[in-house]
């Protein structure tokens, strides 16, 4: 079940140079969102602004309010950055989504990179004391860590050039995880090479793996099949926004 609300804009502020959290009451989504779901947000009143979606990053049912992370990218973002407090509202669609991440039993690791870690928080707090890998390509990219801290058994980062944490690539790291915690499933949100790699080194440790997909996504409810991939395992073609974002790892690399 997805709603439509007309949201009153509670917070919105940068978290760094061009990342930005943004907060709203849609009480309606924040009690139903589940993990890898995501809203479709119009600012309203605002020029030429189309509805995009984000990945919800938290979703309080006690306060009504959303939370979703978003990149200075454009246009359309600084319009969203230019949304003020307390006064400016924004039309929300959602929670969009069929595929989401699985909340079972058991210990997760949860990797993640950029904004695809906004996701994962949601995630980690439904989870009982899971695993996180964050990878930057630098130091400064690594800042995620303050998100989690508060769900998480134990953090991990990676840096491309070795600027914090272990130096290399997100799933370089991996095996070595898997040897120091025992580990049941992981999770996976960011760039499509990362979440490749990461699934590659999950199903050589038998591990199931989530990915959580990224594509433009126009309606966001299956209708206008903007967001089609082809399956590289069973050929078959999905819809980001209706089947997934969230998949099996196998049903995708
Ligand atoms: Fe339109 Fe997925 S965004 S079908």
């Amino acid at each position: 079940k997805k709603f439509l609300e007309d949201a009153a804009v509670v917070a919105n502020a940068p978290v760094t140079d061009t990342i930005w959290r943004l907060v709203c009451k849609a009480p309606q989504t924040a009690a139903s969102a589940l993990p890898g779901q995501f809203v479709n947000v119009l600012a309203t009143g605002r020029r030429a602004f189309l509805r995009r979606p984000f990945g919800i990053a938290a979703a309080d049912a006690g306060t009504g309010e959303v939370t979703v992370m978003y990149r200075l990218v454009g246009r359309g973002t600084a319009d969203m950055a230019a949304l003020r407090p307390g006064q400016d509202r924004i039309s929300v669609e959602g929670p969009l989504g069929g595929g989401t991440f699985s909340i079972k039993p058991g210990k997760a690791l949860l990797v993640g990179g950029g904004v695809g870690l906004a996701p994962l928080i949601f995630l980690a707090y439904k989870l009982d004391n899971p695993v996180v890998l964050i990878a930057g390509r630098t130091a400064s990219e690594t800042f995620w860590n303050e998100f989690f801290t508060a769900a998480a058994e134990k953090i991990y980062i990676t840096t491309d050039d070795g600027s914090a944490g272990i130096r290399g690539f997100a799933a370089a790291a991996v095996p070595r995880i898997l040897k120091e915690n025992r580990i049941d499933r992981i999770a996976v949100c960011g760039p499509t090479a990362m979440m490749r790699t990461v699934a590659a080194a999950a199903a050589a440790a038998g591990i199931p793996c989530e990915v959580s997909m990224e594509k433009r996504m126009a309606c966001g409810i299956g209708a206008c099949l903007g967001c089609t991939f082809e399956s590289g395992t069973d050929g078959k073609r999905y819809k980001v926004c209706a089947d997934g974002p969230v998949f099996d790892s196998r049903e995708v690399f």
